[in-house]
């Protein structure tokens, strides 16, 4: 009895000391997979918070309502055109020049440079302002026109 009673806490001490290797050698592990993956993670972080602000040039800026009807012929993606040509970098760019986009000749030859009075001109009207232009549609609504340039202006 004697020798059983102690023979139990020996194997409870020695299960305890097995078990408590295993856990350590577990946690030493852990704490190895973390020491890799915090650096990791680290340097993820900050390329992410690097890339946030690099994309909300391209898309941060919420486009504004009036913008809805433009995304119908128009990308805001670089290089990106659709049946007109993607608008990211037309903010301060002469008409017709983004590459990659077959322009009109009206269009091309008009030598206009994009800014917020040619951009104001051009969307009441684009066919009175570029006679030719294959743009056809515009934004009568001087407000709605207003928010639509400050956001090609974002874009840049
Ligand atoms: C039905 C299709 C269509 C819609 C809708 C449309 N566009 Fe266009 N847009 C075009 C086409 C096509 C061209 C190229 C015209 C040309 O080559 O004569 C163009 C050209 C432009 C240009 C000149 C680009 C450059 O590189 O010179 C700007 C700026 C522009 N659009 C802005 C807008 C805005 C802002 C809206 C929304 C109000 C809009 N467009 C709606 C088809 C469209």
């Amino acid at each position: 009895m004697l020798h059983t009673w102690g023979n139990l806490p020996l194997m409870t001490f020695r299960r305890f000391l097995v078990f408590g290797c295993t856990l350590l050698a577990a946690c030493g592990q852990g704490a190895t997979d973390k020491g890799d993956s915090v650096p990791a993670m680290a340097g993820t972080a900050p390329v992410t918070a690097g890339l946030s602000p690099g994309e909300g040039r391209g898309e941060a800026p919420d486009p504004p309502a009036a913008f809805a009807v433009c995304r119908s012929c128009h990308t805001v993606t670089p290089g990106r055109h659709g049946a007109g040509p993607s608008l990211a970098g037309v903010w301060g760019a002469k008409a017709g020049s983004l590459p990659g986009y077959a322009y009109s000749e009206a269009l091309k030859s008009s030598g206009i440079v994009w800014d917020a009075e040619t951009l104001d001109t051009w969307l009441q009207a684009p066919t009175k302002m570029v006679p030719g232009t294959r743009m056809i549609i515009g934004i009568p609504n001087a407000e709605a026109r207003k928010a639509v340039i400050e956001y090609l202006e974002a874009l840049k």
